[in-house]
């Protein structure tokens, strides 16, 4: 069975807390729950991954070289900064879906550029937790014999 990892950067373990009028009240465990649901429908196999830190991302990203045929990531607030996640993703060379809850370009003027946009297949960004579902659905099509 093909394996897909989906990473979830910083603060989106406060999801259904933090900032409910722009992400919604949906949980980070809900969204997983969704997601491993909607695998399960396309016949895939998911693993989820959460951290707060920028290098322990980079490491998991590392790690999913030859174990994952796919990834889904929302970056967080590392879209806009870090060199280091866009590099990873570069250099595993695995295809990667980039998603984000909220409509990134309708924002503050700093999170109108991602530095992952050269290095990803494609990008979701505003659709909320369907964001997250169109994006494993766009990765499942990737890695579609
Ligand atoms: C986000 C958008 C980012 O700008 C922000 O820093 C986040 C969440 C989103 O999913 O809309 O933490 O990636």
């Amino acid at each position: 069975m093909k394996k897909i990892l989906v990473i979830h950067g910083p603060n989106l373990n406060l999801l259904g807390k933090r900032e409910t009028d722009i992400y919604g009240k949906v949980t980070l465990e809900e969204i997983n729950k969704k997601l491993k649901a909607l695998a399960d429908t396309l016949g895939v196999s998911i693993d989820t991954f959460q951290s707060n830190s920028e290098g322990e991302l980079v490491t998991e990203i590392q790690k999913a070289m030859g174990n994952y045929e796919a990834l889904v990531i929302n970056p967080g607030a590392y879209t806009h900064t870090s060199i280091a996640l866009r590099d990873v993703i570069a250099g595993v060379g695995i295809p990667a879906v980039e998603v984000h809850l909220s409509n990134i370009y309708q924002r503050e003027d700093f999170r109108k550029k991602s530095m992952l946009t050269d290095v990803v297949v494609g990008q979701i960004t505003g659709f909320k937790i369907d964001s997250y579902l169109l994006g494993l659905r766009a990765a499942v099509n990737l890695i579609k014999e």
